[in-house]
């Protein structure tokens, strides 16, 4: 499908400035999502007003794209941001922002980590192999995967991949720590998803302090007439420890 512009002029593709906060971020568009995912921004203003989630922590984003979330994990005091996605061309945009111009990693092999600064970067299919995080942990973990139900047959195996990845990333979760599960499944009700999470931690006997939901940010309304609009959902499960603590 070709690329449209409702206006103005400017050659594509090309680099726009964007701020989330005190974040400054260089965006290439056109991208997905206007290259940066917007409906993440409420995440992204949370963690850089509520430094505390992330400050002295090290941090696990998952499905982190071209990774603005990581930097604002950074920005809030992370001790250490680990981003992992399978896109080559979205970790090369991230590294990109990290590095000086003349530096580039290559993204070609899967499973190779590389580390800039407080960031660690991998190239991995999370839906097949974890196997790069050996057995780290970490204190605060996002959990943002693609929409995993793109029409109504792929709902029952979009909710069991739910379970299994956030089954995994429990593995890697420090007794005492945040977990961030966002979902952009406009199939799965905001009900269903918490059903998930609630039911996934206890089958894999964890407990949890506190659940909080963010609200979508203005520009993606979820009013009554339109029920598309409520697909996306951010679920933070506060101190999680394991039952048996
Ligand atoms: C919803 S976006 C993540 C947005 C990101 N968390 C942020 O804060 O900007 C989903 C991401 O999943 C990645 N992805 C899709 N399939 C994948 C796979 N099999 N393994 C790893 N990443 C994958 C895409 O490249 C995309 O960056």
């Amino acid at each position: 499908m070709p690329v449209r512009f409702l206006r103005g002029k400017k050659e594509i593709p090309y680099e726009e400035k964007i701020f989330v906060n005190q974040v400054q971020w260089k965006t290439r568009i056109p991208g997905q999502k206007g290259g940066f995912f917007l409906d993440v921004r409420n995440l992204r203003s949370f963690i850089l007003e509520k430094s505390e989630l992330a400050r002295d922590r090290d941090c696990l984003h998952l499905f982190s794209h071209t990774g603005l979330t990581s930097v604002c994990l950074e920005e809030a005091g992370a001790n250490s941001v680990f981003s992992a996605d399978g896109a080559k061309e979205a970790l090369e945009e991230f590294s990109s922002r990290l590095l000086p111009e003349e530096e580039v990693l290559n993204f070609e092999k899967k499973n190779t980590i590389f580390t800039k600064g407080k960031h660690h970067m991998v190239r991995a299919d999370l839906f097949q192999d974890w196997g790069f995080l050996e057995d780290k942990k970490f204190s605060l973990i996002v959990l943002d995967p693609p929409n995993l139900t793109p029409n109504q047959a792929s709902v029952p195996a979009g909710k069991k991949a739910y379970r299994s990845l956030i089954a995994k990333a429990l593995f890697h979760l420090e007794p005492g720590g945040d977990l961030i599960l966002l979902s952009c499944s406009g199939r799965i009700l905001e009900s269903e998803f918490e059903k998930i999470g609630r039911e996934t931690l206890a089958i894999k006997g964890w407990k949890y302090k506190d659940l909080y939901k963010l609200r979508p940010e203005p520009d993606h309304p979820t009013r009554k007439e339109f029920p598309e609009g409520k697909y996306f959902k951010v679920h933070i499960y506060k101190k999680c420890e394991p039952l048996d603590q």
